[in-house]
């Protein structure tokens, strides 16, 4: 029911894992499924240099986090705050109707993680 796109960003995760020190993380939990998404952001002179996830959840949603890392690394926080959910299931070749809500995590998980940041090192 994946494509083939899908089937090897899931099995060939890029960017898994947790990530020490991270500049901001976000985490998004889906209600229905219980599924859960994890990012974490390394933020130098306003952009991304590095982005990690970790993600309990469906190959679905585990495609979606993985895509989304390869988009948004090296990205501007304003460039990677415009990235949209249908953006990674579109990159991703798409996803059955019944999965494109486990896309839906990988972005909202990268907007908080950029907020968290944003929150850490706003002046106070
Ligand atoms: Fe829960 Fe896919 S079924 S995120």
């Amino acid at each position: 029911m994946y494509n083939e796109k899908v089937m090897d960003h899931f099995q060939n995760p890029r960017n898994a894992g947790e990530m020490l020190n991270p500049s901001g993380v976000g985490e998004v939990g889906n209600m229905k499924c219980g599924d859960i998404m994890k990012i974490f952001i390394k933020v130098e002179e306003g952009r991304i240099q590095d982005i990690n996830f970790l993600t309990f959840g469906c190959g679905a949603a585990i495609a979606s986090s993985s895509m989304l890392t390869e988009l948004v690394k090296g990205k501007t926080l304003e460039e990677a705050l415009n990235i949209t959910n249908m953006d990674v299931a579109e990159k991703l070749g798409g996803l059955p109707d019944a999965k494109l809500h486990c896309s839906n995590l990988a972005a909202d998980a990268l907007h908080k993680a950029i907020e968290n940041y944003q929150a850490n090192n706003s002046p106070v």
